[in-house]
C-alpha cells in the first residue's frame, strides 16, 4: 500500500474495532479452553464425568499448558506487530516503516552496489568490452531480462526481429551503432510499392531476389523492375543494401521478414513498418553499453 492510499477515518475506526474484537476474542477462547471444566465433572477423575452405555465414559484429555501458552505468545507478538508496523487502521507503527521506503531503500543499496560495477567500465571502447569476459557476462545479465524477449534466448531471433548472432546488420555492427540502436531504438520502415510494380512485378522481383538463375525470364524481367521502381534509392543499385537507411542487403540468404516469395512479394507490395522501442530509459547508459558489449561478442569471428 502506498503511503498516499491511507483509509478514510470511519473504515480505519471499522479496522481497529475488528481487530481489538478478534484479539479479546482469541484471548478469552483460549482462556476457557485452559479452564474448560464439565458440570459434571468428578473430583480426582481423569474424565469429563459423562457415562453412556454402563461403562462408556468420555475422557477430558486437556492439551498441555505449554502447547496453549504458544497461542498466548502469538496474541502478544500480534500486539507488539501492531505497535511497531502499520496493520492498526490508520496507525503507521512506531517504526515508520513503510513498503515504499523499504523499495526505495532496496533500490539505492542495489544501484550502490552494481552502479560501481557498471561504472567501473565506464571508460572503455563497446569493442574493449566485448573482449572483457566480466562485461560480457553482465552484459549477458542486461540481455536475458530486457531483450531476450524479442531476440530470443538465443539472440537468433524470429521473423521481423533480427537475429543478432550472424554479422549481417541493418544498421551496422560497430560499437557506436548497436549502442545507438540500443538507446535509442530503430523504426525500419519501408512505403508501399504496389501502385509502382503490380502484383505481377513484385513477383517479378521476388523472383530475382530469390533466383538461383539470373536468366530466368521472370528473374530478369524483376531485375528490370527492380532498377526502374525506385528501390536502388535505398536498397543499392545491385540490392546490397545501405546500413545509414536501415535498408537491408537484397541478395544475401538472410530474410528478416521471412524469405519465401510470398512474403517478400507482399513486402514489396505493402511496405512494412518494424520498430524497436528505445532502451536507454529502461535500461540506462551504463547497461546499454554492457547489453551491445555483450551483442557485439555474440558475432566475432562469425562473418
Ligand atoms: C519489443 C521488442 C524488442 C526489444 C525489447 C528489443 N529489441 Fe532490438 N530490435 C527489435 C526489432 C523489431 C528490431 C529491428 C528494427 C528494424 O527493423 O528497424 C531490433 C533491432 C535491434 C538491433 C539492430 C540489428 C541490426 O541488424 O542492425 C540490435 C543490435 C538490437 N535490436 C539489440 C537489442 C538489445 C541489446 C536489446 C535489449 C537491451 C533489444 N534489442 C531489445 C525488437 C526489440
Ligand atoms: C525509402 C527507402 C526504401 C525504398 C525506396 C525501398 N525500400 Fe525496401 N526496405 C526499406 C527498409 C528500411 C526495409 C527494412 C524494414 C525493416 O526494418 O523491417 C526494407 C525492406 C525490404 C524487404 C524485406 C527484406 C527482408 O530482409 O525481409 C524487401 C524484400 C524490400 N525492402 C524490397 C524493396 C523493393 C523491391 C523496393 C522497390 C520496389 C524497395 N524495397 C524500396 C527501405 C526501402
Amino acid at each position: 500500500m502506498m503511503s498516499d492510499a491511507i483509509m478514510s477515518q470511519g473504515w480505519s475506526i471499522f479496522v481497529i474495532v475488528l481487530i481489538v474484537i478478534n484479539l479479546a476474542g482469541c484471548g478469552w477462547l483460549i482462556w476457557w479452553t485452559m479452564h474448560m471444566r464439565t458440570d459434571d465433572q468428578v473430583e480426582g477423575d481423569e474424565s469429563t464425568g459423562h457415562v453412556w452405555d454402563v461403562d462408556l465414559k468420555e475422557n477430558n484429555n486437556p492439551l498441555p499448558k505449554w502447547w496453549l501458552n504458544t497461542f498466548y505468545l502469538t496474541l502478544i507478538f500480534t500486539v507488539i506487530y501492531l505497535v511497531l508496523y502499520p496493520g492498526f487502521g490508520n496507525f503507521t507503527g512506531t517504526l515508520g516503516w513503510t513498503q515504499e521506503g523499504q523499495y526505495v531503500e532496496e533500490v539505492a543499496a542495489s544501484d550502490a552496489k552494481f552502479g560501481a560495477v557498471y561504472a567501473a567500465f565506464g571508460d572503455a571502447s563497446i569493442e574493449d568490452l566485448a573482449n572483457n569476459p566480466d562485461a560480457v557476462r553482465i552484459g549477458k545479465n542486461t540481455y536475458d531480462n530486457f531483450c531476450a524477449a524479442c531476440h530470443g534466448a538465443d539472440a537468433r531471433g524470429a521473423i521481423s526481429y533480427p537475429n543478432l548472432t550472424d554479422n549481417d546488420w541493418l544498421y551496422g555492427g560497430s560499437g557506436a551503432a548497436v549502442l545507438q540502436t540500443i538507446r535509442n531504438g530503430r523504426n525500419g520502415i519501408m512505403a508501399p510499392f504496389g501502385a509502382v510494380t503490380g502484383a505481377d512485378g513484385a513477383n517479378e522481383i521476388a523472383d530475382w531476389l530469390l533466383a538461383d538463375n539470373p536468366d530466368d525470364p521472370s528473374a530478369a524481367a524483376g531485375k528490370a523492375r527492380f532498377m526502374s521502381s525506385g528501390c536502388i534509392g535505398c536498397h543499392g543499385i545491385n540490392g546490397e543494401g545501405n546500413q545509414a537507411l536501415g535498408a537491408p542487403n537484397l541478395t544475401d540468404d538472410i530474410w528478416l521478414h521471412g524469405g519465401t516469395k510470398e512474403r517478400i512479394a507482399a513486402i514489396i507490395m505493402n511496405g512494412i513498418n518494424n520498430q524497436m522501442p528505445a532502451q536507454l530509459d529502461v535500461i540506462g547508459e551504463d547497461r546499454a553499453r554492457l547489453a551491445a558489449a555483450y551483442v557485439l561478442s555474440l558475432s566475432k569471428g562469425t562473418d
